[in-house]
């Protein structure tokens, strides 16, 4: 299994706050290949989820497993080893460094990985951003592009270590219809490309047919998946 959790519970406890359950002894196992959407309202616990899996955010108690290993039993450099190899992100909210070209903002990843030298680093930038369809734009900054240009250059940027799993959180909410689509088109694309497992979160349940099963959450539990 590429992803297991197994009976996760993540309590925020912030300093003079109610703590909240963001989520609640949820188990969820995620195949090499699947491609997942996530939906549910906001608050339910969908970020949470996936700061989980990334092993930004450390659960309360339960375990979590990427190929069989516990992301908080690994020492701190060995656990940020398999989060750059192994995990691409895509965040809710903008990402892209404004002092970085859109292909240095692909190309950066790989400075923390150190995989690449400089200049086959950028091959691979520009191979990723070809990809997105932005070879045009690969010299310009990030305020010179639109939104939905911003976003693939997002997208480029989670797979430039190859990751094995690609977590996107919401990366349409803010694009019009049609932009939408063409994201999510692009995404099936790389799942069918690459062969990435893709766990995403959908603002939508139309958005759902681009994914190859869906699972709906609710007070930090699945509620129901197929
Ligand atoms: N860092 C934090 N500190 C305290 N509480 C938090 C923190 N992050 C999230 N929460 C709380 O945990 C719950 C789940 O939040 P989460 O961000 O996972 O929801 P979500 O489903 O992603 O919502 P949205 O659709 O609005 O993005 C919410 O009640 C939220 O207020
Ligand atoms: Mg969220």
């Amino acid at each position: 299994m590429l992803i297991s959790l197994k009976d996760v519970v993540k309590i925020y406890a912030p300093a003079k706050e109610q703590p909240v359950r963001a989520i609640n002894g949820l188990s969820l196992e995620v195949p090499r290949g699947d491609f997942v959407a996530i939906l549910g309202r906001s608050g339910a616990g969908k970020t949470t989820l996936l700061n989980l899996m990334a092993g930004l955010t450390r659960p309360t108690s339960g375990e979590v497993l990427v190929e069989s290993a516990n992301l908080w039993s690994l020492g701190d450099r060995e656990q940020s080893r398999l989060r750059n190899r192994k995990i691409g992100f895509v965040f809710q909210f903008p990402s892209l460094l404004p002092s970085l070209t859109a292909l240095e903002n692909v190309a950066l990843p790989n400075t923390f990985g150190k995989r690449l030298a400089g200049d086959e680093a950028r091959v691979r930038a520009g191979q990723l951003l070809e990809m997105v369809g932005l070879t045009d734009k690969r010299n310009a900054f990030p305020r010179h592009l639109s939104a939905g240009q911003q976003q693939r250059v997002v997208v480029a940027r989670a797979l430039m270590n190859q990751p094995d799993i690609l977590l996107a959180d919401e990366a349409t909410s803010n694009l019009d219809e049609q932009t939408e689509q063409e994201i999510m088109t692009l995404f099936q694309q790389i799942h069918a490309e690459t062969g990435v497992t893709i766990v995403m979160v959908v603002h939508s349940s139309y958005l759902v047919r681009y994914a190859t099963r869906s699972i709906q959450m609710a007070n930090g539990k699945i509620l129901s998946g197929d």
